[in-house]
């Protein structure tokens, strides 16, 4: 009703406008057809009453005859109703005859002027018509004839002409709004569905759902506006941000409204190792791990990971907690204990001897074993509960890491289906075939598929992951909107490329960077006139050393000038000792290193410097800060994030990064120097480019990557994590607010 209302009231003042606007200018127009047309009668009248009025005037008669003669000549005339009065001027220009009526202020013409056309004479009691027709017979001017017409029955026609405009108007409107108000009722609620459908993401969220033929394609084009305004918003919120931790913290008390944070790896940040009678904390060597550590000390909240170091279990509480960093603590590590045999399975077997090589393209044949994968699943289940257990509400925020957790997704959200679910995959997403190998593929992806979110550092990766749903599962893979629906709630897939934090903590306290070089220089006994390469990793085959260590030995081979002025020194962390391929790798990197440095060794110089051991933080910032140059030498990397602390750590805006085009970091850092891990001649003459790059170009690169590192920095990467999973989870809440979109459609 209200709506009707809304469509009539409208539209009967616009046509009751219109009407009235329109009735004077009829008016106007009947008026001026009625004097043409009084013109024209008085003419006939004139030309009727010539002959009789002439032998009237001409014949020899006396005055009285002539007087009855004109009498009666005009006395017929003025039967006629609407002939209001008449008068004949003579020759001399005055009245022979008049009739009572003729107005007194009507004269005669003076002889000799023009005649006129006839005009609307106005007075009190309304409007005449005077028209004065020259009268002659056979060339003889008689005088004229006044001929006054009484108007008033144009007044009256005139008056019924805008009654009916009125009344025609206003019927057309009545029956132009009927037929709008039913067709606007019947589109208004299809209409109102649409919008409320869509308001509620309802659309958005699920393209599967049925929804009036009609609405389809204008719901399609506002889904694509809505995106692009996200989109658009989205990088423009993040480019006028300023990326700190408290950006963090302002995103999860704004737009997360201090939701819980939990975070899910196995590694864990802290470890405790007992030395002797103490307990030492160490920091483990990953790349996830200094990542998520800022992240973390931003946010607090909590972080479940595999209790590792052998010390682990003496400084927990009852709940197996404890508050870290140990220096200022400021959220909660939760620990899960696993035994020799789940361990040896879950993460030695399946998450490193399988799904590790099957996603580094790094010639190492995976290896998949039914015992390994009934601990995988077990242990993912472990932490799923655990997740439960630490959750205080039913709906946290749990950033699950890495594939050591491929399950985990699809578990939790079994468990808490209100939990924004963001799950990371630190490493490389291979293409379908090579995946495909995996005899648990399918169950991998539905367990990702669990999550809200699914992350990955470059596009590539991303596209991989569509490749590899849509080759062996069957779900719904839209890459216009980045999601993939497999039953339940979608996931949006996403390239969230992951950073350092900036500045690093801890570079604050280091020596400048000339004494850093003075103490590791002196440290390796190196001559002033040596130059220092440095590689820095896990002891892992897809981190390319054998490749670097032929670089430089290729290079001592082609440019033997550089015998005794170059010494590379390669930090290895030692890593997943207990697989065989990395103890291979491990007896294989001493042999070469020791090859090269009997076939080159100088006085003062080996070319080659090798400590496979653990470095913490802050002795690794010192070697980046002496060094000449840095060369990463990925056969396959997510990212790699070595690249960007050697550029963090020079904030002299020297040294040359020398990186392989098969990390991540590649795509970030053009003005690094780009190689070919594979191409041995390639990488000697990188490594003597960077030897001998003029200052100036050292400074120009570095300022351009520190630049980039400083904007894209590890809170921005969690930051544009965390405003998706704000958006996914208002989403969520609109849909579960109102009602079906599907309920609300129009009929067929
Ligand atoms: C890579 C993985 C991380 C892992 C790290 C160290 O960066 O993506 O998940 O923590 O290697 O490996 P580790 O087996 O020692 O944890």
């Amino acid at each position: 009703m209200r709506l009707s209302l809304r469509f009539i009231i409208p539209l009967v003042l616009a046509l009751g406008a219109i009407a009235y606007g329109v009735a004077p200018l009829v008016d106007d127009l009947t008026l001026k057809w009625f004097v043409r047309d009084l013109d024209i009668r008085t003419k006939l009248i004139t030309s009727a009453v010539q002959e009789p009025l002439a032998a009237a005037i001409t014949d020899d008669l006396s005055p009285r005859i002539r007087q009855q003669r004109l009498e009666a000549v005009f006395g017929r005339l003025v039967q006629d109703e609407r002939l209001f009065a008449i008068g004949y001027c003579d020759a001399a220009g005055k009245f022979a005859y008049r009739t009572v009526t003729l107005p007194r202020d009507i004269a005669c013409r003076p002889p000799g002027q023009p005649a006129e056309e006839g005009r609307v004479h106005t007075f009190a009691g309304g409007s005449l018509h005077v028209a004065a027709n020259p009268l002659s017979v056979e060339g003889m001017r008689l005088g004229e004839l006044v001929i006054v017409h009484d108007m008033s029955f144009i007044e009256r026609r005139s008056a019924d002409t805008k009654k009916y405009i009125v009344y025609l108007f206003t019927g057309i409107g009545a029956v132009i709004a009927l037929i709008t108000v039913v067709i606007a009722e019947l589109s208004w609620r299809g209409w109102m569905a649409g919008m409320k459908a869509l308001i509620r993401g309802q659309l958005l969220a699920d393209f599967s759902g049925p929804r009036s033929r009609e609405l389809g394609p204008i719901a399609r084009d506002l889904e694509a506006l809505v995106r692009d305004l996200e989109a658009e918003r989205r990088m423009r919120d993040e480019s006028q941000m300023s990326w700190v931790p408290e950006t963090l913290r302002t995103i999860l008390r704004e737009d997360l409204k201090g939701d819980e944070i939990l975070i899910v790896s196995n590694r864990e940040p802290y470890s405790h190792v007992r030395q002797g009678d103490r307990i030492e904390v160490q920091r483990p060597a990953s790349g996830l791990v200094t990542a998520l550590e800022p992240v973390m000390r931003a946010c607090s909240g909590t972080w479940i990971a595999h209790g590792a170091g052998n010390a682990d279990r003496e400084v927990v509480d009852a709940g197996d907690r404890l508050r870290v960093p140990p220096e200022s603590p400021s959220y909660t590590l939760r620990r899960v204990w696993l035994g020799k045999e789940e361990e040896a399975g879950y993460y030695d077997g399946f998450a490193n001897e399988g799904l590790w090589p099957l996603c580094h393209i790094a010639h190492t044949r995976p290896v998949f074993r039914a015992g390994d994968w009934e601990h995988y699943r077990a242990v993912n289940r472990r932490f799923a509960e655990t997740v439960v257990a630490e959750s205080r509400t039913p709906n946290p925020i749990v950033l699950v890491q890495d594939y050591h957790f491929a399950l985990l997704p699809r578990m939790i959200r079994e468990r808490l289906p209100e939990a924004t679910i963001i799950a990371f995959w630190h490493i490389p997403w291979p293409n379908p075939e090579a995946f495909g190998v995996c005899p648990w593929r399918k169950e991998l992806l539905e367990g990702l598929l669990g999550s809200s979110i699914l992350g990955f550092h470059t596009q590539f990766h991303c596209n991989n992951f569509f490749d590899t749903v849509d080759r062996y599962l069957e779900a719904r893979v839209d890459r216009e909107t980045f999601t993939i629906s497999c039953g339940g709630e979608p996931t949006e897939v996403h390239r969230y490329p992951i950073s350092i934090e900036w500045p690093l903590q801890g570079l604050d306290t280091l020596p400048p960077v000339p004494e850093c070089r003075r103490q590791v220089r002196e440290e390796l006994g190196l001559a002033p006139d040596v130059r220092l390469g440095v590689g820095v990793d896990r002891l892992d085959y897809t981190k390319g050393i054998l490749e670097r260590f032929a670089a430089i030995e290729r290079l001592l081979e082609i440019e033997p000038r550089w015998i005794g002025h170059i010494s590379f020194l390669q930090i290895a962390a030692p890593s997943r000792s207990s697989i065989d391929e990395y103890q291979s790798l491990d007896a294989r990197v001493r042999a070469a290193a020791q090859r090269i440095n009997s076939r080159f060794a100088a006085p003062g110089c080996q070319p080659i410097v090798l400590k496979v051991e653990h470095h913490d933080a802050e002795r690794v910032y010192r070697h980046y800060r002496a060094a000449d140059f840095c060369f990463v030498s990925s056969l396959h990397d997510g990212m790699n994030l070595v690249a960007k602390e050697f550029v963090a750590t020079r904030e002299d805006e020297r040294g040359v990064l020398i990186l392989s085009q098969f990390a991540g970091a590649a795509r970030e850092l053009p003005e690094a120097l780009i190689v070919n891990p594979y191409d041995t001649e390639q990488c000697a003459a990188a490594v003597r480019d960077a030897l001998t790059m003029p200052p100036e170009e050292q400074r120009a690169r570095m300022r351009s990557m520190r630049a980039l590192l400083q904007e894209f920095n590890v809170y921005r990467w969690a930051g544009r994590m965390l405003l998706d999973a704000a958006r996914n989870r208002n989403r969520r809440r609109l849909s579960r607010t109102s009602r079906p979109f599907a309920s609300a459609a129009l009929g067929p």
